[in-house]
């Protein structure tokens, strides 16, 4: 039986730890992380000093893994059912360091998941199929963080918005800056069930052209440099969705941007 090693953590690891545990707690103020809601992974094989030199003394656990292109990666991710609120505070509990087999028929823990029972999210398909398309598409982006917000899931029950171009127009409209920050939009997934394959490859379909992807009713997935850029995005938009729900809510007709304000900014910020 090999035994149960677990790497100690540099100090760029150390601060990606860190950063987790503060945008989960960010996330938790903002009213999107109720029980154990979202789930956030980076990948982070090149901070890895082993590397190369095999983690046989690393505890495997089997599963099939259906990325190849992940194998040999490593990454943090946090473990299902884990609080966004206790990220801070549990991280060896919440998060899980881990190397993807090459043979993709499991993973070795490197650090953390000592939690009871600790797997990576129930999301881990998503994750690991976005990874995959980042690797290729856009190997700047490392970072993956999903969560609830409240005011984008209420306007993804609402039928009119429940359409791309439609709820991009609305969201657009509703702030100056966000045309200039995101310029693509957002991307729209329609509702699949929670932690499924079938959710994940629709939301990679909505993100070869987005770092955004909204899940119907149910929440949001965003990519970024790192987790606090993946955080902006979200913020950015729910505030957006925000501020027409808060104008709806006061009993009002929210005026919005108009279309010549929307290509006024278009023109001078030089964005699509
Ligand atoms: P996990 O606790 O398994 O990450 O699930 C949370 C979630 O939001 C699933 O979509
Ligand atoms: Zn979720």
């Amino acid at each position: 039986m090999p035994s149960i090693k677990k790497m100690s953590l540099n100090a760029e690891l150390q601060k990606l730890v860190q950063n987790i545990g503060e945008v989960g707690h960010y996330l938790w103020e903002r009213g999107w992380a109720e029980k154990n809601a979202g789930n956030i992974s980076i990948e982070v094989t090149d901070l890895i000093e082993k590397r190369g030199q095999g983690f046989d003394n690393y505890q495997k656990v089997k599963r099939e893994i259906s990325e190849p292109l992940c194998g040999g990666r490593c990454f943090l991710i946090t473990a299902s059912g884990s609080r966004m609120r206790e990220l801070r505070e549990c991280s060896q509990e919440s998060i899980i360091m881990l190397h993807i087999c090459e043979e993709l028929d499991g993973y070795h823990v490197l650090w953390g998941g000592e939690g009871i029972g600790a797997n990576p999210t129930t999301e881990f398909a998503s994750h690991l199929k976005l990874h995959s398309f980042l690797f290729e598409n856009n190997p700047s982006q490392k970072a993956i963080v999903h969560t609830h917000p409240s005011h984008l899931i209420a306007l993804t029950h609402i039928e009119l918005y429940c359409e791309e171009k439609a709820i991009n127009r609305l969201l657009w409209s509703m702030h100056p800056e966000l045309k200039m920050f995101l310029p693509e939009g957002v991307g729209l997934a329609p509702y699949r069930c929670p932690g499924t394959e079938e959710l994940a490859e629709v939301t990679l379909t909505a993100l070869q052209e987005h770092r955004i992807v909204l899940w119907e009713k149910h929440g949001c997935l965003a990519t970024g440099a790192d987790v606090m850029e993946a955080f902006d995005f979200i913020d950015m938009i729910n505030k957006a969705a925000q501020i027409f729900l808060l104008g709806r809510c006061a009993g009002y007709e929210v005026q919005g941007l108009t279309e010549s304000q929307i290509k006024e900014l278009k023109d001078r910020f030089g964005v699509a």
